[in-house]
């Protein structure tokens, strides 16, 4: 009898932690894009072909850019922002000063406003890899509109689109750049994780995309794929581009990611496109070669 009284708490004992870590994780980072963010974080560790294509540890982050090129759109010197914050981010940065401009350009140098959330965020009208109706699934306004109109035109040509992860707060960033720091050392995640307020996903105006089935989504094998080779052919003409391109790492201070596309807009887009360049690259010259 006694022992069965041991069993049957112990039993509960287990039954309640497995619904008390069940329930953050569906609060905090529900399950799809946890699986597919943790299968990524885990590819980092263990894919020697994956390192080599990242760019190195001290380029363009640590290197002493910041603050000495001309304010690109949206973008102000702030030297007062110039402190590491608590996640461990090192160097100057500037602070984004329009951080609803459609062409804001965040990065390693340039952080969006504490507390900083896109007024006009709304739910667009695709398919996602989940169900549920929550925070990354929301885009700007604007953005949203495209996204529907892209998806539209991608399954015109037979390839059906997924969204994985759109838009994130502070708190969000926060949380999946700690959990990335800790797993794998914050050098190496800062290769593949913008540290909060340095995240597009921020903005409301970039999302993480993948085929229907959600398969190699936010993951280096997401590269070759049908889908992949779309979005390179034709987000821009949706007014997206491929934000961290093949061979740009040392600009954008981000390993390649076939899967994240961010709204800039038709007619920047396509100056991008046109070009071959980076939003760095565009937003250092906007105008030059425009027709
Ligand atoms: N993976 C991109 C860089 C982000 O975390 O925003
Ligand atoms: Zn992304």
């Amino acid at each position: 009898m006694n022992k069965m009284c041991t069993f049957s708490a112990s039993l509960w004992a287990m039954l309640l932690s497995a619904t008390i870590v069940t329930g953050c994780q569906a609060e905090n980072e529900p399950t799809p894009e946890q699986l597919t963010e943790n299968t990524k974080a885990e590819q980092q560790t263990t894919s020697e072909t994956d390192k080599k294509e990242e760019p190195s540890a001290t380029a363009p982050d640590s290197n002493g850019q910041t603050g000495t090129s001309t304010p690109a759109a949206g973008i102000s010197s702030n030297p007062s922002s110039n402190s590491p914050n608590q996640s461990g981010e090192s160097g100057s940065y500037n602070q984004v000063s329009a951080p609803e401009s459609i062409s804001v350009l965040v990065n390693k140098q340039n952080k969006l406003p504490d507390q900083y959330k896109p007024k006009d965020l709304v739910y667009p009208d695709v398919p996602f890899v989940f169900s549920e109706k929550i925070e990354k699934r929301m885009m700007r306004a604007e953005a949203a509109g495209a996204l529907e109109k892209m998806f539209a035109a991608a399954k015109q040509d037979g390839v059906a689109l997924a969204g994985v992860s759109a838009y994130r707060s502070n708190a969000t960033q926060t949380a999946l750049f700690n959990r990335y720091a800790q797993k794998d050392g914050i050098e190496a995640a800062r290769k593949y994780s913008a540290e909060p307020g340095h995240s597009e996903h921020e903005t409301g105006l970039s999302i993480d995309v993948s085929g229907s089935t959600g398969e190699c989504a936010a993951q280096d094998c997401f590269g070759g794929t049908e889908e992949a080779i779309w979005l390179e052919q034709n987000s821009w003409k949706h007014g997206f581009v491929i934000r961290y391109p093949k061979g740009k790492e040392a600009i954008t201070g981000y390993q390649y990611e076939p899967w994240h596309i961010r709204y800039v807009g038709e007619e920047n887009a396509k100056a991008i496109q046109d070009r071959g360049i980076t939003l760095e690259e565009f937003s250092e010259s906007p105008t030059a070669f425009a027709p």
